[in-house]
């Protein structure tokens, strides 16, 4: 059923196209405007809770179950428990997977008309009022949006229609030093801002008195985001490995440099919501109001504005890249489709509903499900939702039903220097700690108790 498939090249490769993955919108956008929602310093600490003690065991289930099968998510689960319901989990990773495309293609678009207005000066604007004006103006526009998620949408389709090895890998590896470099600058920057002290204190200082169930469902959603984590990505990406890749160092390497990004990226962020007097919990908007504003006060800043969203426009489409993989090695591998018919279903797809989401800040505002937008409702579901679901399938799987010498196998391997006392604690996280942890907010954040 499968030719032989193709594999990543290198090992920086691995872990380049690994954290290309993680790395995107979910570290620069949607962590910095969950954590203001959800009160900073607590709420980066459940997170943390969950990238670590949860998100790492689980990124190895899923390195386990891809590599050791060789299989897109669906055929994964077919060919380790034959004629068993485990296989629900490959549907509703495809779900989430296309869910997610659409709404993040949306805040994608918005990095290119972000290039566009770095490069013409944003129309000569310099207050901060009128930079957050013009935001708003934009994103509730009825063309503007939806043309950019298209244009967006149409780059992933060509980046990935050239192949898993040569688009992706060669992309990736350049990519994120460079990125990483750029956010160092403008943490330093932000360091030296009048009310830097504030917003350090609003991301690190965790204050208990604001954990509600909804804060903790909230963080938990986000580490799973952000690691690309329970819909089958790590299982499809995994399956491109090869057999000498560490597993646990991979993931532990992924789960830390993640981690790094997205407190970066708070460290910019948080220091000037406070210098510049504006609300911690201004929502998706957040960071695209902010980060001109920091650039304006930069020597230079039209090149620093520019050269940012470049950068985050790559580091989104090779989280997007990554996610579109999951459908198109699905509808290659069990239907036999060619990998452009394939990339041509998951585009048209997407197409459709990014653009419901891309105008759902302005024309369709008015489309509500339980008062949340489209582009909100997709956010909620998948992340919330459809992402710990998948991860707790999968550690329950991995922990109680796959056999052990597998999990052993993959996980010590060749010179990975994992010994086999690290195995019974990753075993143990995935048999008892993190189906737990996930039901126990599921229980509490929904409401259900
Ligand atoms: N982890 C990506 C980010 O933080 O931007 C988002 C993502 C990529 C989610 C791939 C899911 C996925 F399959």
């Amino acid at each position: 059923m499968t030719e032989k498939r193709a594999q990543f090249t290198t090992r920086l490769g691995v872990i380049a196209t690994t954290v290309g993955s993680a790395v995107g919108l979910g570290n620069i956008w949607r962590f910095p405007f969950e954590a203001g929602v959800h009160g900073g310093g607590a709420f980066l600490l459940i997170d943390l809770f969950f990238i670590f003690i949860i998100g790492v065991p689980v990124v190895c289930a899923e390195f386990i179950i891809g590599r050791h099968t060789g299989l897109n998510v669906r055929g994964a689960f077919r060919a380790l428990a034959p004629g068993k319901p485990w296989g629900i989990v490959g549907y509703l990773g495809l779900l989430a997977s296309i869910l997610i495309l659409s709404f993040y293609s949306v805040v994608a678009g918005w990095t290119l008309e972000y290039i566009y207005q770095s490069l013409t000066g944003f129309g000569g604007i310099s207050s901060v009022d009128g930079l957050h004006d013009r935001f708003d103006g934009f994103a509730t526009s009825d063309w503007r949006p939806l043309m950019w998620t298209l244009i967006f949408l149409a780059l992933n389709y060509i980046v990935l229609s050239r192949g898993v090895q040569k688009g992706i890998e060669k992309m990736s590896n350049i990519m994120m030093p460079l990125l990483f470099v750029i956010l160092v600058v403008f943490c330093i920057n932000s360091l030296r801002m009048p009310a830097a002290g504030e917003g350090l204190t609003f991301l690190f200082k965790p204050d208990f008195s604001k954990v509600t169930p909804s804060v903790m469902l909230g963080a938990m959603g986000q580490a799973f985001f952000s690691l690309s984590l329970g819909l089958g990505c790590l299982i499809t990406y995994s399956s491109y490995f090869k057999k000498d890749t560490p597993l646990l160092k991979t993931a532990g390497i992924m789960a830390s440099l993640d981690t790094l990004v997205a407190i970066l990226a708070g460290v910019i962020i948080f220091p000037a919501v406070f210098t510049f007097g504006m609300e911690p919990a201004a929502g998706p908007k957040l960071v695209f109001e902010i980060l001109p504003s920091i650039f304006m006060h930069l020597p230079g800043s039209m090149l620093w504005s520019t050269l940012f969203f470049i950068l985050l426009f790559l580091a989104s489409l090779s989280s997007t890249i990554s996610m579109s993989e999951i459908t198109i090695a699905y509808m290659t591998d069990e239907f036999g489709y060619s990998r452009r018919k394939a990339t041509i279903c998951n585009t048209a797809v997407a197409m459709v509903l990014g653009a419901v989401c891309a105008l759902s800040f302005g024309a369709l505002s008015g489309w509500t499900v339980c008062g949340l937008t489209v582009f909100n409702l997709f956010d909620y579901l998948s992340s919330n939702i459809l992402l710990p679901v998948g991860g707790m399938i999968i550690s329950i799987f991995v922990g109680w039903v796959l056999d052990k010498s597998i999990v052993r196998r993959e996980l010590i391997g060749k010179d990975s220097g994992v010994r086999p006392w690290m195995v019974t604690v990753v075993v143990a996280c995935l048999r008892y700690v993190a189906p737990a942890c996930i039901g126990l907010v599921f229980i509490y954040g929904l409401g259900i108790f």
